[in-house]
């Protein structure tokens, strides 16, 4: 179907579990201050696919753990509270993009996420880098909802503009919107907090009106990171980061952490 406004396809999304319930579960857990790891396993317990991903990502040489963990409680011991349910949210969501661009909206999340954690690094702590990543991981929401709402369509549009074209401007003529509004809204029904749908909103938006409309520092890491995310076109990033006091040299090592991290199971 072609969504005929933004609500008609949030609904869509939620009609075909663009965002599992399990996914809304271990959102719940995270925001419960009294929540314990055993509510959290719990919570993912309920997605087998994702348990299963988490026992392997526990086993990843990059932590270098001397005997097999084998159960997902031992592995939520190990992987901690917050990379957990940031872990769990991403597979459950993003880690299932239908269709032949799911590979590439995966690489692409991680590594938007890895870039997103790297600049606030770099920025040296002014913007909370557990929530910058998780924004990253989750700021394309918007297509991979759209491509469950309107498979042919949307995949359509990103054969033809993912590469080199304007992938907003075909969306808002096919739809009257596009992925980044889109996104915010589902993660605002969804109930992520407020910052994160914010940055999701704009991390398509260009440096000069970022300036203008006097954004906030997590949204300019949210669209550099983006920008960072795709090697062959990287136009903006000096812009951005001015925006957020970060120089050439800090953009650089940004770049270089950023790499690092994108090999380190999120
Ligand atoms: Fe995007
Ligand atoms: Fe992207």
């Amino acid at each position: 179907m072609i969504p005929q406004s933004i609500a008609e396809a949030v609904l869509a999304a939620e009609r075909l579990e663009a965002f599992p319930r399990a996914a809304a579960r271990i959102l719940k857990v995270v925001e419960n201050p009294n929540s314990s790891i055993l509510d959290l396993e719990r919570a993912v317990a309920d997605d087998p696919s994702v348990s299963a991903r988490l026992v392997k990502t526990a086993n990843s040489p990059y932590f270098g753990m001397s005997r097999t963990i084998g159960n997902l409680r031992d592995a939520l011991m190990m992987l901690g509270f917050r990379a957990t349910h940031r872990l769990a949210i991403t597979m459950a969501t993003v880690g299932r993009a239908p269709g032949p661009f799911g590979p590439t909206l995966w690489m692409d999340a991680l590594a938007t996420g890895a870039a997103c954690r790297a600049v606030c690094r770099a920025i040296g702590g002014r913007v909370d880098e557990d929530e910058a990543q998780l924004a990253g991981l989750l700021h394309d929401i918007g297509i991979l909802v759209l491509l469950r709402v309107d498979p042919a369509g949307e995949n359509r549009l990103l054969k033809e503009q993912w590469a080199s074209g304007d992938l907003l401007a075909a969306e808002r003529a096919r739809y009257g919107f596009d992925h980044a509004e889109l996104g915010a809204a589902c993660l605002e029904r969804w109930q992520f907090p407020v910052t994160l749908a914010r940055a999701v909103a704009t991390h398509h938006v260009a440096p000069d009106a970022m300036a203008k409309a006097k954004v906030e520092p997590f949204q300019v890491v949210v669209a550099l990171g983006a920008v960072l995310a795709r090697p062959t076109n990287r136009a903006g990033a000096r812009e951005y980061s001015g925006l957020i006091d970060l120089g050439p040299a800090g953009l650089e090592q940004a770049v270089a952490d950023a790499a690092l991290l994108r090999d380190a199971p999120l």
